[in-house]
């Protein structure tokens, strides 16, 4: 998470990116591991990740809401 933090905020709460904290209310495990992989806008592919722990980031992620 440390280095999604630098740019969606320690807490998740938002910095340069946006904040996270609700994301899996708005989006799905899928569509969460599309921007990770392809990168959305602004946000570069996290391509350094595995792909293993971008399923997990995934999956955390989609319980936040
Ligand atoms: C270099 C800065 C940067 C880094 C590092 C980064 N992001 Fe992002 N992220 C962004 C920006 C900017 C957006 C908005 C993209 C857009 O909608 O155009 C974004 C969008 C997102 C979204 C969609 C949010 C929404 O409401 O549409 C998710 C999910 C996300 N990032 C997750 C992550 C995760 C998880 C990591 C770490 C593995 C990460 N990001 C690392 C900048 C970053």
């Amino acid at each position: 998470m440390s280095n999604c933090a630098s740019c969606h905020g320690g807490n998740l709460q938002g910095a340069t990116g946006p904040g996270l904290q609700q994301i899996g209310a708005k989006m799905n495990k899928e569509q969460i591991l599309q921007i990770l992989e392809n990168g959305k806008g602004s946000m570069p592919a996290q391509s350094h990740i595995s792909a293993d722990e971008r399923d997990q980031l995934a999956t955390w992620l989609t319980e936040k809401k």
